[in-house]
């Protein structure tokens, strides 16, 4: 029997996803955000199962050009973190296209002699103030582009700050500072995020660019990933390897945090910080064990952390515990830990073991 922490990544559920991005985006061509590893899901194994999207869109040249070494002919977009001439260069021999949002970006393509041309995407800083050109900016930039024989296709997209709120007026804000830009010039555009794609469909343009919906968590603050018909991807899971009969006053863990009120069981599960699970996490956080909630009590150690199992009388060693995945949500383990999905998902480490389910081989 494993004791090691398993991480239960299922194919199906990213397949699923994505039909429903696809069904959402209408005619928008996609890029599946898979930057991060996947979103903490491993880069090729998302890569494989999300087959069907129109390119992948990741954040630093390492990770499109690992996707290229690995066989991968999409359109693959660098969406940040492209700036310096070798940068430029890796990303022309590797046929990528790249975010151009700040102007020593301009000077370097301006030193690249021509041959392969590559195709841009110019940023637009709509609101959220952390790459992009400003409106005022963007038709020097352009021309200055134009200019040079390096430069291919450009494209002119924006990311959304506030799109996580439907209710947040900033949304349809950055909507329309983007559509006052004169999409001529432009072979395509794009602004959707997950949020952007499920709730405004005056951002979906022409390529939308989803993320976290693809792996099966909500991207709204009030709204569930059920509710939208998002299937989880990732299953966290370990195993109990003691039960502890404690008595009223034992204090459980690091600091003591957690005192029994009475004579109870104690179980100890095999998975800590060190494996991704948030130290956070207060007492009361669920782990779901043999169907039954119970309650985090005492400090996450890094290895280890204990749940109280007084709802499970008949608990023991080497029962399964899950401490995310389709019955128990990775947003509730989150808001308890006062944190997002997104952080979770990419914060499973190396250690943990991860397996593939439903995996469909694909043609030669
Ligand atoms: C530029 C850009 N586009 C799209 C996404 C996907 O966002 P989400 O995961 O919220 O769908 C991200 C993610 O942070 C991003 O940085």
């Amino acid at each position: 029997m494993e004791f090691a922490p398993q991480a239960s990544i299922d194919h199906a559920a990213l397949r699923h996803n994505l039909r429903l991005v696809r069904q959402a985006a209408d005619t928008s061509r996609i890029w599946a955000v898979i930057k991060a590893d996947g979103y903490g899901h491993g880069l090729f194994r998302v890569a494989e199962a999300l087959n069907e999207a129109d390119g992948f869109a990741v954040a630093r040249l390492d990770e499109a050009l690992a996707l290229r070494q690995q066989g991968v002919v999409k359109p693959l977009l660098v969406l940040s973190a492209c700036i310096s001439r070798s940068d430029f260069e890796q990303a022309i021999a590797a046929d990528l296209q790249v975010v151009v949002h700040q102007r020593d970006q301009l000077a370097v393509l301006n030193s690249l002699s021509s041959g392969q041309r590559l195709s841009i995407w110019l940023k637009l800083d709509t609101g959220m103030h952390r790459l992009g050109f400003a409106p005022g900016e963007l038709n020097e930039t352009l021309a200055q582009l134009k200019d040079l024989p390096v430069v291919g296709e450009i494209n002119l997209m924006s990311h959304l700050a506030n799109g996580d709120d439907p209710d947040d007026p900033m949304t349809a804000i950055q909507c329309e500072q983007l559509m006052q830009i004169d999409p001529s010039p432009f072979k395509a555009r794009s602004l959707a995020n997950s949020a952007g794609l499920l709730a405004n469909p005056a951002t979906h343009l022409d390529w939308v660019r989803p993320g976290i919906m693809l792996y099966g968590a909500s991207p709204f603050i009030n709204t569930t990933a059920a509710q939208l018909g998002l299937q989880p991807v990732m299953t966290l899971s370990s195993r109990v390897m003691a039960v502890k009969s404690c008595q009223a006053g034992d204090a459980i863990g690091y600091g003591g945090n957690y005192v029994c009120p009475e004579a109870m069981p104690v179980a100890t599960i095999a998975i800590g910080y060190g494996d991704g699970y948030p130290r956070h996490a207060p007492n009361g956080t669920p782990v779901l064990v043999k169907g039954a909630r119970l309650p985090l009590v005492g400090r996450v150690s890094m290895d280890m952390l204990c749940v109280d199992a007084r709802a499970l009388t008949d608990i023991q060693v080497g029962d399964e515990a899950v401490l995310w995945g389709r019955e128990l949500p990775v947003e509730e383990i989150a808001r308890q830990a006062g944190t997002i999905a997104y952080e979770l998902l990419c914060g499973v480490k190396q250690r943990v073991r991860f397996h593939d389910l439903n995996r469909q081989q694909l043609e030669a």
